[in-house]
């Protein structure tokens, strides 16, 4: 028979996210409304290894929810890889009396899961996409995609004016390490002259010609959003190739937006879902589910196997990907 569900911990992992917090608020609230006492894991599965575990009460939550970044802290863990870091976490789960364990995260973080999962299966684990890649298999959207977006699109919006006033083709690039579902939207919302992912072959010479083809139609500025992880190296050697190849800008000039993405308060769209899906995360644990991330599908909850959500690729909207390019000219 499985254990009654009494203690739940916490723990973010990986990148933090916009939104996070909103999560956590989420979790400890709902897990408060049915009876049950949860803890705070600090700094992640390095928290879990070190016994950085504490009692969280629901005035711990308070005054939260606009706040970005994690009240938990997060981290990478190297030692979480090891199998000897991953005993000494379960002991500490153990004396704390866990029973089960909500992890926020991307695709390291559920990787990091399902192999805890493999050699104690007796304790159940759900998952929360925390990115701002948006780049987890299973749901429409991570947590704080949307606030890196509107961050990326207003930083384009000061870049435009610039670019305007001086007539010069900006690069500017966006975070997303394997994937361009930040780099696109800011694309379309930041109205961009091109944009690079990794999900594209595009050349240096596809994006010259699209270059020349808005320069024959009077345009005398651009912006072009370049995802980190693109197949044409980094956005300097991007700028460095084009150059050679035109002449039809005052300047070229490159920004990287870096981290700024990474922070700030959630936009209403990630509170929201992160709402939704920590609620769900205690519901889920509840009705004695595990081994699986909570999500949103075409507004449903969506429940997808940590397998899935890691192994399979996320496919990039091709519509969205077509409307981008032409809108672009
Ligand atoms: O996975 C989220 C992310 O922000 C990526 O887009 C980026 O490549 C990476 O994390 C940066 O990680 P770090 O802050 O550890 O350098």
């Amino acid at each position: 028979m499985e254990k009654e569900i009494k203690r739940i911990a916490v723990l973010t992992s990986g990148g933090d996210s916009p939104g996070m917090n909103a999560a956590v608020r989420a979790i400890v609230r709902n897990a408060f409304h049915n009876d049950l006492h949860i803890y705070g894991i600090m700094r992640g599965y390095e928290g879990m290894i070190d016994g950085n575990i504490r009692r969280l009460e629901t005035t711990d939550v308070s005054n939260i929810i606009h706040r970005g970044g994690t009240i938990l802290k997060t981290a990478r863990s190297k030692r979480f890889m090891t199998p000897e870091g991953r005993a000494q976490a379960y002991e500490n789960l153990v004396d704390n009396d866990i029973d089960a364990l909500i992890v926020v995260g991307g695709n390291g973080t559920f990787t990091g899961a399902l192999q805890f999962m493999k050699e104690f299966p007796q304790l159940p684990i759900v998952g929360l996409p925390g990115t701002i890649d948006n780049d987890l298999y299973g749901t429409d959207f991570t947590i704080g995609f949307d606030t890196a977006v509107n961050t990326a699109v207003e930083a384009v919006d000061r870049i435009r004016d610039t670019a305007d006033s001086h007539n010069r083709l900006f690069f500017v690039e966006v975070m997303g390490r394997h994937s361009g579902f930040i780099a696109l939207h800011t694309a379309i919302a930041g109205g961009a002259g091109g944009v690079m992912i990794p999900e594209e072959d595009t050349t240096i010479d596809d994006l010259v010609r699209l270059l020349k083809r808005g320069a024959k139609r009077s345009k005398l500025f651009s912006i072009v959003l370049v995802a980190e992880g693109n197949h044409m190296g980094t956005v300097y050697d991007i700028a460095d190739k084009v150059s050679e190849k035109i002449d039809l800008y005052d300047d070229i000039k490159v920004t990287v937006i870096g981290h700024l993405q990474r922070g700030g308060s959630p936009s209403t769209l990630d509170r929201v879902l992160a709402s939704v899906l920590g609620f769900n995360a205690v519901e889920a644990l509840l009705s004695g589910k595990s081994g699986v991330m909570v999500g949103i599908r075409n507004n449903n909850v969506y429940y997808t196997p940590f397998e899935e959500a890691i192994a399979k690729q996320k496919p990039l909207n091709k519509d969205l990907l077509r409307m981008a390019h032409i809108l672009a000219q």
